[in-house]
Parts: C-alpha cells; sequence; structure tokens
C-alpha cells in the first residue's frame, strides 16, 4: 500500500512533483537524496554533521553489514539506528547491486545467489528471505528486495533472465516480510531495452510493495539513454508510488530524473569525490588540489553557507589535501553533502511555486559558469 507516501505539489506540466514519506524514523520531504554510509556510517562525517548539513534521510547496505559485523550483532545491540547514533530514516539496499560488483565469485539460481565475500573469500548464499530477515534485524526504514542488477553492455537473454529471477525474488520478498512497520521497495530492472523495463514494471506492480525502485541504471550507458529508460517506466508505475533512482548521480542527472518524476535518490559522487578532492558548487565541480587555488582566498563555493564555506578558504583546503591532512575529508564531504542537500531544497521550492523550469534554466546557466 502507498500509505508511506503523501504527494503535497503535483506540477500541472510533467509528472514532477513534492511529497513526504512517511517512515518509521520519521518524515522525509521528496524530491530526496539520500548520502550513502554503507558501512553504517557516512565516510568521514558524524551523525550531528550530517543533521547540520540538513540531511534526514541516509543508505546503507545489507551486503555490507551482514559480512561486517554481522545483522545479528547489529540487532542484538539495538538495531542499526542505535548502533550507529542516527534517529533519522535509514534505507537499506539489498546487496543485490553488491553481489554483481563486489564478490568475486557468483552464482545465481532461481532460489537466490552464492558468492564469496570480498573481504575474506568465505561462502555465503542469499536468498530473498534471507535479505528481508537481514533488513528486518538491522531495523531499515526502507527495505529493498534482493534483485538481478545486469550491467552495460550485455546481452538480451541475460537481462531477460535477470526481469524473470527479479520478480519472482520480489514474490518470495513480500511473502517474507514479517515488520509491516519496516516499508519495501520492489526493483525494476530490465537493462536498455524499453520492452524488458515495462515488462519488469508491470510484473511488479502486480505485488503489493510500498514504493519501486529503478535498478540497473548508471552503469555505463550514456546519460540520453538512462532518461529514456525512466521515460518508459514512470507512465506505467501510479503516481501515489515513491519511485527511487538507484545510484544516481551527478547533480544534473537529479534534476533532469526529477523532471521526468523520480522522488529518491542515493549517490557515492558527494562523498566519494570529496574524498578524492573534488567539490560541487553552484558553479560547477572544482578540483582542490588545482594550482590554481594555491593563494586563492575565497570558499569553495561563495555562495554557500556550509560550515567548511563560512570558515575555511580554498589555500587552506588545497594545502590540507596536499599534506593528506584528515581534516580536508571531513571538510570537503560536509561541503559537498551540503551542496546536495542544498540542491534537493532548491528543487523541492521550485516546483511547489511552479517555478521548476525557471529553476533548472538557472542551474544549468550556474553550473557553466566557474566563479
Ligand atoms: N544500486 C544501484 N543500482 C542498483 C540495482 O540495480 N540494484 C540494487 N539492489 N542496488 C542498486
Ligand atoms: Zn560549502
Amino acid at each position: 500500500m502507498p500509505d508511506s507516501f503523501k504527494i503535497l505539489h503535483s506540477s500541472k506540466d510533467g509528472p514532477y512533483r513534492t511529497g513526504i514519506l512517511n517512515l518509521f524514523h520519521g518524515q522525509v520531504k521528496t524530491p530526496c537524496f539520500m548520502p550513502v554510509g554503507t558501512l553504517a556510517t557516512v565516510k568521514a562525517v558524524s551523525p550531528d554533521e550530517l543533521k547540520e548539513a540538513g540531511v534526514g534521510f541516509i543508505l546503507s547496505n545489507a551486503y555490507h553489514l551482514y559480512l561486517r559485523p554481522g545483522h545479528e550483532l547489529i540487532r542484538d545491540l539495538g538495531g542499526l539506528h542505535s548502533f550507529m547514533n542516527w534517529d533519522r530514516p535509514i534505507l537499506t539496499d539489498s546487496g543485490g547491486f553488491q553481489v554483481y560488483s563486489l564478490a568475486s565469485m557468483r552464482k545465481i539460481t532461481e532460489d537466490g545467489v552464492v558468492f564469496q565475500s570480498h573481504l575474506d573469500g568465505s561462502y555465503h548464499k542469499f536468498t530473498p528471505e534471507k535479505v528481508i530477515a537481514i533488513q528486518e534485524a538491522l531495523g531499515s526504514d526502507v527495505m529493498m528486495c534482493l534483485d538481478w542488477c545486469t550491467g552495460y553492455p550485455v546481452e538480451r537473454q541475460e537481462v531477460e533472465k535477470a526481469v524473470e529471477i527479479t520478480t519472482l525474488w520480489a514474490k518470495r520478498s513480500i511473502e517474507a516480510r514479517e515488520r509491516r512497520e519496516l516499508r519495501l521497495f520492489g526493483i525494476i530492472q530490465g537493462g536498455m531495452h524499453k520492452d524488458l523495463r515495462r515488462r519488469s514494471a508491470n510484473e511488479l506492480l502486480c505485488l503489493d510493495f510500498d514504493g519501486y525502485a529503478i535498478g540497473g541504471l548508471s552503469v555505463g550507458e550514456s546519460q540520453d539513454i538512462m532518461l529514456e529508460m525512466i521515460e518508459e517506466v514512470v507512465p506505467i508505475v501510479p503516481r501515489s508510488y515513491p519511485l527511487y533512482l538507484m545510484g544516481v548521480g551527478t547533480p544534473e542527472d537529479i534534476v533532469e530524473a526529477v523532471h521526468r518524476g523520480v522522488d529518491m535518490f542515493d549517490c557515492v559522487l558527494p562523498t566519494r569525490n570529496a574524498r578524492n578532492g573534488m567539490a560541487f558548487t553552484r558553479f560547477g565541480n572544482l578540483n582542490i588540489k588545482n594550482a590554481a587555488f594555491e593563494r586563492d582566498s575565497s570558499p569553495l563555493d561563495p555562495e554557500c553557507s556550509c560550515y567548511t564555506c563560512s570558515r575555511f578558504s580554498r589555500a587552506y583546503l588545497r594545502h590540507l589535501y596536499k599534506s593528506r591532512e584528515l581534516l580536508v575529508y571531513r571538510l570537503l564531504t560536509i561541503h559537498n553533502i551540503f551542496y546536495y542537500m542544498e540542491l534537493m531544497n532548491s528543487i523541492r521550492q521550485s516546483i511547489e511555486k511552479d517555478t521548476f523550469m525557471d529553476f533548472k534554466k538557472r542551474f544549468y546557466e550556474q553550473r557553466a559558469n566557474k566563479k
């Protein structure tokens, strides 16, 4: 039942809208972005710093937490929220994606997937039921089904098989869930084939999910192809369900996907790029290692009011980065997360004021105009 999602304002000019997700640990305004906290921490920043940056919803991962420290340990210590001292909503990915991207060996059958841990090579089996049990032990506000995420490029036959298995596993996931206060989303696959995307969406829509995700995108295809796949799915999913685009993306990807009707996003970009010395700003991306910043006393983004920009110069951040000082990872992460949160704020406000198209035009003009 989609009763955990309330639409606040729908645009008259397209499928985009604002809404509110009602989750066990609180409410989240959409369109929203979830920073990635794979190992029960958003790398380099504390829960208090996340809140100060405006974060209300984070993503974690069943595959990683199952392998280390173990979901039973986390359950016994009071659940993931208590374990990491984060009291706002958490969505956990099922591990469907990690099994395919990280595990050193994997064998998929109708029953599930056998894989070797990327940590120590030990053998494990994930079934849809097991992955629900892991996420219920963690106490995730939103659980994701075990799915089969295909790469790109890939044989059509493999994508067909992935769609079929993903539907089969989705049915079993629905039957396996016990904690009704936790939401469960299905994941639409189908690679870059429009008909398979439609098939996957239609099959999953016969099941009683709380929301739907689009998986298997941002795996090496162009933005045009990704947007075409989104456009294929959006008209099929009733507008009463929240729609989540997994693992996406750049600020430009997010703006385009919101325009086409997506409500939720997650991505490692703001956090991972921060640790590689890259800052997102209104005026484009900048690399703090750049010699041009050696004597630059301005903040990363002259219009940003984050903790980092209100205190530190580009020259200082460059110095820290060149010296591999740990503080720089925290400062750049705080700024990038703040930038993404501000982006989502601006998106929501413009939708509510019916000025999203003006916002979008200005967004592109500014991003192309380095300061
Ligand atoms: N994260 C990004 N893409 C995917 C996907 O297709 N499936 C899952 N489970 N997680 C993802
Ligand atoms: Zn900033």
